[in-house]
C-alpha cells in the first residue's frame, strides 16, 4: 500500500506500543522505514515486543517503561529521547477501559482510566509540543479516540468522557499549534480485535458474533488496517489533514444512529412489497 521508506528518517514515540494496536502500529511503521521508542508499564512485555519486532523487521526500536499518568515520568523519558535527537511523531495510543455499570464505579476507577487516557494524552503531549515549539521546529501527533465520542456511551463512562476530552484537545490544539507547523489528527476505531480491549469488553466469545453482524460490513476491523491509517495520518503526505477525526468502523456507528435502519432489517420481503407504490390505473 506505501512506499517502503515512506517513514524514512522519522522518529516516533507509540505508548502503550507493546501491546494491541500499539504493537501492530509499531510494526508498521519500522516496515516504513521509521525509528520507534515504545513506551508502557510492563517492562517484561516492552522488552518482548522490542526484541520481536526487531528481529521480524530489523528495524530500529527502542522500549521504555513508563506509566503515562505520572507526568514526571513522561518528562524523564522525553528528556532521555531528546537527548538522542527530537522526535518527529508522537502517537497517544495507551488506553485503559473496562465494562461496567457507572453507578458502581470508584473514585479510584475513573482517576485511573481518565488518568491513562485524558491525563496521559496530555503529559505527553504538553512535553513534546513545548520541545517542537521552544525548538521552532514541527510535529505530528496522532491520538487514539472512539466512535463514541460523538454518542456517548452506557457502561464505559470513564473512557467516554476521557477520550472525548482527547478529541477536544486534538481540535483545539491543531488550530492553536497549526501555525507554527505542528499537526494534530485522531483515529476512532471501531472494534478491532486485540487481547487488552476484549478481554475486558466482551466478557463471552458469542457476543462477538452478535457485534459482527450488527456491523455493516459483517466483521471487525484488523490491526493492519488501523496500522496503514496511521501510517498515512503522520505522513508528509497527509501534510494538510489536521484537527481531523477519522472514524474506522465498518459504519457501526452510523448504523446505530440511522432512525430507520433497525427497523429496515426487520422487514419481511412481503412486508417491503407492500410499500412499493402500487401501479397507477389507467383511464379506459
Ligand atoms: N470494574 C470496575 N472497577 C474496576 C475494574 C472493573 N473491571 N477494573 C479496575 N477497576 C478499579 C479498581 O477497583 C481500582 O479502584 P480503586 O482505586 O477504587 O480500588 C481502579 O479501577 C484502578 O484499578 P487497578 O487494578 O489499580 O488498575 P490500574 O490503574 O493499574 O489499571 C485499568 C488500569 C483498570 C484501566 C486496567 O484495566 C488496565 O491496566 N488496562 C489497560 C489495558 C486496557 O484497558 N486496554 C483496553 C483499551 S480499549
Amino acid at each position: 500500500m506505501f512506499q517502503k521508506d515512506l517513514l524514512q528518517g522519522k522518529r516516533i514515540l507509540i505508548t502503550g506500543g507493546g501491546t494491541g494496536l500499539g504493537k501492530a502500529t509499531t510494526q508498521r511503521f519500522l516496515e516504513l522505514g521509521a525509528e520507534v521508542y515504545i513506551c508502557g508499564r510492563r517492562q517484561e512485555v516492552l522488552a518482548a515486543t522490542e526484541q520481536e519486532l526487531r528481529e521480524r523487521t530489523g528495524g530500529k526500536i527502542h522500549s521504555r517503561p513508563c506509566d503515562v499518568r505520572d507526568p514526571s515520568a513522561v518528562e524523564e523519558m522525553l528528556g532521555i529521547i531528546w537527548a538522542e535527537g527530537p522526535l518527529d511523531v508522537l502517537m497517544n495510543n495507551a488506553a485503559g477501559n473496562f465494562l461496567a455499570r457507572t453507578e458502581e464505579l470508584s473514585l479510584g476507577a475513573f482517576q485511573s482510566v481518565i488518568g491513562i487516557v485524558l491525563m496521559g494524552t496530555l503529559h505527553t503531549t504538553m512535553a513534546c509540543g513545548r520541545r517542537w515549539l521552544a525548538a521552532g521546529r514541527g510535529g505530528v501527533v496522532l491520538n487514539v479516540t472512539t466512535t463514541y465520542t460523538i454518542t456517548g456511551s452506557a457502561y464505559v463512562v470513564p473512557s467516554a468522557v476521557a477520550k472525548a476530552g482527547v478529541q477536544t484537545l486534538t481540535r483545539s490544539l491543531a488550530v492553536e499549534w497549526g501555525d507554527r507547523g505542528i499537526r494534530m489528527n485522531a483515529i476512532a476505531p471501531g472494534p478491532i480485535p486485540t487481547e487488552g480491549a476484549f478481554s475486558r469488553l466482551l466478557p463471552r466469545p458469542e457476543l462477538a458474533e452478535a457485534a459482527k453482524k450488527r456491523n455493516p460490513l459483517g466483521r471487525f476491523g484488523t490491526t493492519e488496517e488501523f496500522a496503514n491509517l496511521a501510517a498515512f495520518l503522520i505522513s508528509d503526505g497527509a501534510g494538510y489533514v489536521n484537527g481531523e477525526v477519522v472514524t474506522m468502523d465498518g459504519g457501526e456507528w452510523l448504523q446505530g444512529a440511522g432512525e430507520f435502519t433497525a427497523l429496515g432489517r426487520e422487514l419481511t420481503a412481503k412486508e417491503w412489497e407492500m410499500m412499493r407504490p402500487k401501479p397507477k390505473k389507467t383511464k379506459e
